[in-house]
């Protein structure tokens, strides 16, 4: 009697246990696995909805500061000198035409960050000093800025340990020398456009791709930004299509006919964002080569192969001389201000 009592107890803790331990384990899978379920489901299946999702939260999050300026009037353009518009609405940029203070504010919220690739090849690194420095006090400032340096000449760019502003970081990259001034120009197509793999696709939003030869002597800012922009060459803003000095061969691959072409765009200064360079630096090096391979060099070399791909594919936005300006030409009253202006050099002394 008492041994069966206490092997019903026994049994009942047992059965107890057993139905405790059931109970336990099924309400922990339950608790576990059934409520993450449905939007672990609903991620996995669509893979692009929780970056979008966290993008439009973040979008929320942004506080829109107050932002007083001058009203834009809609019945008296701010300049009647110039032209502002291209026929496919990509907007030109002069001095008066922009406010800089919407524009900060627009890329700041983007955080947009910006690379700088200029050539520091041979003779040409003596201009780095200058060009680093400037450009510290006239571009892009109080945004994220990466300077990329191409050099043969690693060492003599290293060594000038330039200081810069916070956000603003310096890479220099190792480069062969081509032998000939022609083709160390042509080459840097081929040299941004395998950075483009490299680094600039996860560093940067926008490339500005530049002369060294050169100093920044105004501010230069986000109102160059955009997806595809070149630059008036000082030379020929004004100038007939027939004075362009584009490659006019039919067998060259930068040839642009007579009755062809907008504007004589400066192989000094274009940009935009990192995929539309990528194309452009692509048509560029491989027309150069298909060209090399029939004994042809275009006219002015990486520049006529510029022209001739803008024909094709307009640049969003187009910069005044402003931009890329040479202080032996007599100033024009249109030209409001020379923010990036040419070194005096001897071309002979330095090319070769
Ligand atoms: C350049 O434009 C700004 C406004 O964007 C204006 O305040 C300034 O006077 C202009 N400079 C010249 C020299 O016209
Ligand atoms: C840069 O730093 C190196 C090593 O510290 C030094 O030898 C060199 O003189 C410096 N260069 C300049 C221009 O200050
Ligand atoms: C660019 O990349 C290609 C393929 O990797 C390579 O063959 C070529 O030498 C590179 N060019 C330069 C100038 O670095």
């Amino acid at each position: 009697m008492e041994s069966l009592e206490m092997f019903c107890q026994k049994r009942g803790c047992l059965y107890g246990f057993i139905v405790l331990l059931i109970f336990t384990l099924s309400f922990t899978w339950y608790s576990i696995e059934v409520p993450p379920w449905h939007p672990t489901f609903l991620s996995s299946c669509k893979m692009e909805i929780p970056n979008k999702a966290s993008l439009l939260h973040d979008l929320k999050e942004v506080k829109l500061q107050r932002m007083l300026y001058e009203k834009p009037n809609a019945v008296k353009p701010p300049r009647t000198d110039v032209l502002m518009m291209t026929p496919w609405f990509a907007p030109i940029v002069w001095n008066s035409t922009y406010d800089i203070n919407i524009l900060n504010a627009q890329f700041h919220q983007r955080g947009v960050r910006i690379g700088l690739t200029v050539f520091a090849i041979k003779k040409y690194v003596v201009f780095i000093k200058t060009f680093i420095e400037t450009a510290e006090k006239f571009f892009m400032v109080g945004h994220k800025v990466n300077y990329y340096i191409f050099t043969d000449r690693v060492e003599e760019v290293r060594q000038h340990n330039f200081t810069l502003s916070e956000g603003r970081q310096l890479v220099i990259l190792g480069v062969p020398a081509y032998k000939r001034w022609q083709e160390v120009s042509m080459r840097r197509m081929e040299m941004i456009h395998n950075q483009t793999y490299e680094r600039f696709a996860n560093e940067i939003d926008y490339l500005v791709c530049v002369d060294v030869d050169m100093r920044f002597s105004d501010d230069v800012g986000v109102e160059i930004l955009s997806d595809l922009f070149g630059t008036f060459h000082p030379s020929y803003y004004g100038a007939p299509r027939t004075h362009y000095t584009y490659e006019r061969r039919p067998e060259s691959a930068a040839c642009i006919p007579e009755d062809e072409g907008d504007f004589y765009y400066a192989g000094g200064f274009f940009g935009g964002n990192v995929v539309e360079v990528f194309k452009l630096t692509h048509f560029c090096h491989n027309a150069m080569l298909s060209d090399t391979a029939k004994n042809i060099e275009a006219r002015w070399h990486d520049e006529s192969y510029l022209n001739n791909y803008f024909v094709y594919h307009k640049p969003t936005k187009i910069l005044s001389p402003e931009y890329l300006w040479d202080n032996n030409f007599a100033v024009p009253e249109i030209l409001k201000r020379r923010r990036f202006v040419a070194v005096p050099k001897n071309h002979n002394e330095i090319r070769n």
